[in-house]
């Protein structure tokens, strides 16, 4: 596989490898690093920071469901001022690109903290997390209207020359709409897709799973709804899109790629099994080699094209 290059290019952001860890899934990667290779992956996602510190939701946060994980952890996080303080610093360690996630819930928070956030070297790029399902509905509010896209990403832009990804929502009706806002209005790539908004019930208790009530779906259950929305986001825009949602396996992370993705994001697959990043990216090289291709970036985008040997019908078919 050696001469494969699955490199990717996103902003300003050269990346070895096309992987990123999902935010709120891989921490700042140190827990990982006792199983995994961090010099193997892309980059991490860090969880998202806002400007005051957050306890989160109550308890239960996450629940299993039969193809997925629902979670309504409420972007807990110790606010800016603190890490900054005391969490900034330790990522310079991380054999890869760390990436800050912002979230918030005004224009000016947003602009705020990415300010204060990206001013520091140890961050390689921002990702805006406009698209929470987790804080009521104000977490959403962004990802789910162009125009407010177009607004928070105008004023996070103007604050930052760093490589800013915006992460967008798949519950919305028309995503290429917001994704063509956020492009314009300054992004340099966009993340596609948040969780879908999901609730479990305890029949017994005849109460909601998760202390929230509601939360937002994860895992391979909501992959072909992710697949879609990329397809439909990369339609509409000319900037990379990293696409997640529910990437398991090498055939996971191809689809996305074929749906027009230029990087991928795992996020729950993690919890599982933290070596499936380095196992995707040795199997992407195996794919590209045994067709004859020499990077990442012939297969980006061509769902549409075909590939070796149509199926045909053979005998009667009635
Ligand atoms: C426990 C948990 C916490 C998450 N926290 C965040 C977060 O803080 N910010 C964010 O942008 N996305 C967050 N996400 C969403 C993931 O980054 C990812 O976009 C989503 O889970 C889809 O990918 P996956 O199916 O591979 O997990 C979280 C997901 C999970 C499961």
């Amino acid at each position: 596989m050696s001469g494969m290059d699955l490199s990717v290019k996103i902003g300003k952001l050269e990346l070895p490898y096309p992987t990123l860890m999902a935010s709120g899934c891989y921490g700042s990667g140190e827990e990982f690093e006792a199983f995994a290779d961090l010099s193997k992956i892309g980059a991490v996602v860090l969880k998202s920071v806002t400007r005051e510190p957050r306890l989160g939701n109550p308890m239960p946060r996450l629940v299993p469901t039969p193809a997925g994980l629902l979670n309504a952890i409420g972007l807990q996080n110790p606010g800016i001022d603190w890490y900054l303080e005391h969490e900034v610093a330790k990522f310079a360690q991380r054999p890869c690109a760390v990436i800050g996630s912002v979230a918030a819930f005004s224009v000016d928070d947003y602009a705020y903290v990415t300010q204060r956030l990206a001013a520091r070297d140890e961050i390689a790029a921002i990702e805006l997390n406009i698209s929470c399902p987790n804080v009521g509905s104000e977490g959403e509010t962004f990802a789910c209207d162009p125009a407010l896209t177009g607004k928070v990403v105008r004023a996070v832009r103007a604050v930052t020359g760093k490589t800013l990804i915006v992460k967008l929502s798949p519950n919305v009706t028309d995503i290429a709409a917001i994704a063509a806002e956020a492009e314009s209005a300054g992004a340099d790539a966009l993340a596609v897709i948040n969780t879908l908004r999901g609730m479990s019930i305890d029949v017994h208790a005849w109460k909601p799973r998760l202390g929230n009530l509601t939360g937002g779906l994860s895992g391979p259950a909501i992959r072909p709804v992710a697949v879609l929305a990329v397809y439909e986001a990369a339609r509409a825009v000319s900037i990379p899109i990293v696409g997640q949602g529910g990437i398991e396996t090498a055939s996971d992370a191809l689809e996305f790629f074929l749906a027009g993705a230029s990087a991928i994001a795992i996020g729950t697959a993690n919890f599982t099994d933290p070596r499936i990043p380095e196992k995707i990216v040795n199997e992407l090289g195996a794919y590209l080699e045994a067709r004859g291709l020499r990077s990442l970036r012939d297969i980006v985008g061509k769902a549409n094209v075909g590939f070796g040997t149509p199926f045909q019908y053979e005998g009667d078919v009635g």
